[in-house]
């Protein structure tokens, strides 16, 4: 992966590092790779309006293989990642690249905004007032009605997030430690969401090459689910169905239960949202996430760390390469890699990567062979 920051390159110049730095990895050359699945939702953005990106991609990468492009908003890296996997399956497809890269943010934030608020229902719910911070604002609301949630187990997970993009060089506030007490008074963006609850929007890029040929990490769950874009037609409106789905086929396929995860990268769009997302995923009871934070189970140095290279709270998140990046890190983390953020044995972990409020969702089990 890239760097995540506010740097100007266009979205496929995160792309091609992205990607350059994956090849260097897997000690392949483009030749080797036969075919690319790719998730961008930047040329919306920018008045580029360029739809024809996989003949860009050609160009860039001088290749002339299948490219196919899977938008799926915040869960487009998970989605291209769920694709590259069943790519696989085909007789002449051996090595698969998986990419995305973004530039959504310039110095504008309305700009910004609007770019990713496109990925939200847009004739009903959002003349209503319904952006991202307020939709997921009201489910949280929703959640406390129901089982009685508190902000300060949301300002927790803020400042696990935060402290451990301390240690992640690739992370926006890499070395920028932030205060619990700066978290607990930061203006409030939609009640009871504050600014420290909501995940930074970023640019960059993330890949990773998807191979036949059995390597040290494998890949022995993969799961995708979806749910309605207007989140009111939901039955369940304290929780995320999808990814409750998408994490029941990961473990059926993985043969696992939620216990047997040393790590996992949880889709931390908002504090609300990762909170919901250790219940979803079966890593606490309904209505008991608050008690896993406050355990300390997952901070670093706990039984199951989470979000360990920062979150989207804080490592940032450029939409579709967000679930490339959770890859990235669990790789990482498996093979050792992470330095002052390592979690120590590692052997099994998990990435979970939503589009929208809940709309698309992927769950993806990883073990060190
Ligand atoms: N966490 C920490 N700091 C943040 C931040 C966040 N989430 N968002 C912005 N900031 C900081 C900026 O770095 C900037 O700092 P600086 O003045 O030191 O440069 C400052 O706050 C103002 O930034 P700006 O972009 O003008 O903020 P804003 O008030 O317009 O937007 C949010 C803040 C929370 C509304 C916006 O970040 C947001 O909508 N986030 C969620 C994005 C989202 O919905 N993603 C999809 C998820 S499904």
């Amino acid at each position: 992966m890239t760097r995540f920051d506010y740097d100007q390159k266009p979205w496929w110049g995160y792309a091609f590092n992205a990607a350059m730095d994956a090849l260097k990895d897997a000690k392949m050359n483009i030749g080797g790779i036969d075919a690319i699945v790719f998730s961008g939702m930047s040329s919306a953005a920018g008045g580029e309006h360029q739809t024809h990106k996989v003949s860009l991609l050609s160009g860039l990468f001088k290749t002339n293989v299948p490219i196919i492009e899977t938008p799926s908003v915040c869960g487009g890296g998970g989605a291209a990642f769920w694709t590259g996997l069943r790519l696989l399956r085909d007789q002449e497809i051996n090595n698969v690249l998986v990419l995305a890269g973004e530039k959504l943010v310039d110095n504008r934030a309305e700009v910004t905004t609007d770019y990713i608020l496109s990925a939200a229902e847009r004739a009903i719910e959002q003349p209503e007032g319904l952006l991202f911070p307020a939709q997921n604002a009201l489910v949280f609301q929703q959640y406390c009605a129901k089982y009685g949630g508190s902000h300060e187990d949301l300002e927790l997970i803020a400042f696990k997030n935060h402290q451990n993009a301390v240690a992640n060089p690739k992370a926006y506030y890499y070395k920028r430690p932030v205060t619990l007490e700066k978290i607990k008074e930061s203006p409030v963006v939609a009640e009871p969401l504050r600014l420290m609850d909501c995940s930074l929007s970023v640019n960059g890029g993330a890949a990773a090459i998807i191979s036949k040929e059995k390597t040290d990490i494998e890949i022995i769950g993969s799961g995708f689910a979806t749910d309605y874009i207007l989140t009111f037609e939901r039955e369940d409106k304290t929780h995320f169905r999808a990814t409750q789905l998408a994490a029941q086929k990961a473990f059926k396929m993985a043969g696992l239960a939620p216990q047997d995860i040393n790590v996992a990268e949880v889709h931390d769009a908002f504090t609300s949202v990762e909170l919901l997302s250790y219940e979803d995923l079966g890593f606490a009871a309904p209505g008991k996430g608050g008690e896993l934070i406050r355990s300390g189970k997952i901070n670093m140095g706990g039984t199951m760390p989470i979000n360990p290279s920062g979150g989207l709270k804080a490592k940032g998140h450029p939409i579709s390469a967000t679930g490339l990046a959770q890859v990235y890190e669990i790789t990482n983390q498996l093979r050792g890699n992470c330095g002052e953020r390592q979690v120590k044995d590692a052997k099994i972990g998990l990435t979970h990567n939503i589009g929208g409020a809940g709309g698309s969702v992927t769950v993806h089990i990883f073990k060190k062979s």
